[in-house]
């Protein structure tokens, strides 16, 4: 087992650059299922989720090969399978992209219902209801979802939840259907962006991503090509936290600011500076930090995803702050690592109220899932002694290089095998 070290303290100061885009990734990757020639997609993090949704892309038959460390070649000629066991998708929540790419492929599909971080109720019926749309038919039987038909056709589908899987998903299934698709009340995260301009790189014709209603004509066929991922908004987000959080002077670049709207206008109201360049973003902080309330919200609100960082932040700024999860039941689970700490955090449902207290201190605490580990992470930076973390698993599934680019900054962090 391997475990985390760190002995706070140190402010975060110098240069970071971020990754490609997580999110993003884990769906331009099981997309290129519905492409005849190569894709060259470039831009790809080094994380845990790409390499096990590789081996998925594999296991069906595909030919991927390394380029270099963050460049990846996929050729989906081969591919004739259209079932992802438990054995395949148990490992991470993403396989459920598979459904609508096999779907968009072959007409048919037969995928184990996923694995994943763990907030309590996660339902795909969204993803279900827009296939059903577009004429296929779902059956669940033994842990396995069967969808098929005779022939994909386009639709008028609007989403009951704005949903980032659902609205991919559809749109991976909807890219070679006959006709127009239009999801409404689509989800509108840079990531959905970046998958429709996947697809249309590699032929296909969709438009709208990024707004509320997105328009997918049907085309015969995707050719190949190449394409760059882009930034990763939670990780640029993660380090904008940790560098307000340790009292730095971060510049973190490789990143779209536009993309961290949100974070930067929270960061500011809670007294920490932010400039923003044309692609990169610089974080420092002089003065103590000051409470706020955050809600978190699909994009372009505050993210979900920054929600376990930006309490550890609230723990230790001046006055009662109050965090409303906004996306997920059950996402407050790590709070009770972070008492451990000393922070001050009560939680009652989907709201954490935080008194800030002046320090965290250091002790065994666990990664619950993979943003949480950031969070915690970001805790041991500022604690007063020496927090352990264990479980990396969750952490390593979605940062890349996460150690080695604190230390680069100037944080006291080494991974030890137990
Ligand atoms: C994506 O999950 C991300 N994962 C999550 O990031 C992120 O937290 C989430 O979007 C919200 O931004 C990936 O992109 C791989 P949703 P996803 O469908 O697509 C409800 C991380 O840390 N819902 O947008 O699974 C659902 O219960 C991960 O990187 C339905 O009711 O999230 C939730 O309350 C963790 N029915 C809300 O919608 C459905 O059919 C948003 O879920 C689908 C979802």
């Amino acid at each position: 087992m391997e475990k985390l070290l760190i002995t706070g303290g140190n402010k975060l100061t110098g240069e970071v650059t971020i990754s490609g885009a997580k999110n993003a990734v884990v769906a331009i990757i099981p997309a290129a299922l519905l492409v005849e020639g190569v894709c060259r997609i470039e831009n790809v993090p080094d994380i845990k989720d790409v390499t096990v949704i590789i081996d998925m892309l594999a296991q069906l038959g595909a030919r991927v090969e390394y380029i270099n460390k963050n460049t990846i070649e996929i050729d989906c000629s081969k591919v004739d399978r259209y079932t992802a066991p438990y054995e395949m998708v148990k490992k991470m929540r993403a396989s459920y992209y598979l459904l609508g790419a096999l779907l968009g492929r072959f007409n048919k599909a037969e995928v184990a219902f996923p694995g994943g971080c763990d907030f309590g109720v996660r339902p795909i019926d969204q993803h279900i209801k827009g296939f059903e749309a577009l004429g296929v038919k779902v059956e669940m039987d033994h842990g396995i979802i069967h969808a098929s038909t005779g022939k994909l056709t386009a639709a008028q589908i609007y989403m009951d939840v704005v949903s980032v899987g659902a609205t991919i998903n559809v749109m991976l299934a909807a890219v070679k259907a006959e006709g127009v698709t239009i999801i409404e009340n689509a989800a509108k995260e840079p990531h959905i962006v970046d998958v429709a301009n996947f697809l249309n790189a590699m032929g296909a014709n969709v438009k709208g991503a990024g707004t509320d209603v997105i328009k997918i004509k049907g085309v015969k066929k995707l050719t190949g090509g190449t394409y760059s991922v882009i930034p990763d908004q939670i990780e640029a987000g993660t380090f904008m936290i940790a560098a307000a959080a340790s009292g730095g002077d971060v510049l973190i670049k490789n990143v779209i600011p536009k993309h961290l709207e949100s974070i930067t206008a929270k960061l500011i109201e809670m007294n920490v500076s932010v400039e923003e360049y044309d692609d990169a973003v610089r974080v420092w902080r002089t003065g103590k930090l000051t409470k706020a309330n955050v809600k978190t919200l699909p994009y372009p609100g505050f993210p979900t995803d920054l929600q376990p960082p930006i309490v550890v932040l609230l723990s230790i700024a001046e006055g009662t702050s109050i965090v409303t999860e906004g996306v997920w039941d059950s996402r407050f689970q790590y709070v009770d690592e972070l008492k451990r700490m000393g922070a001050n955090i009560k939680v009652e449902g989907r709201i954490a109220i935080i008194e800030g207290i002046q320090r965290l201190s250091g002790c065994p605490v666990k990664a619950t899932d993979l943003r949480a580990g950031a969070a915690m992470v970001i805790a041991g930076l500022v604690a007063d002694g020496t927090t352990e973390i264990c479980d990396l698993k969750h952490i390593d599934r979605g940062y890349e290089n996460f150690e080695a680019k604190l230390v680069k900054l100037g944080a006291n962090i080494k991974r030890v095998k137990v």
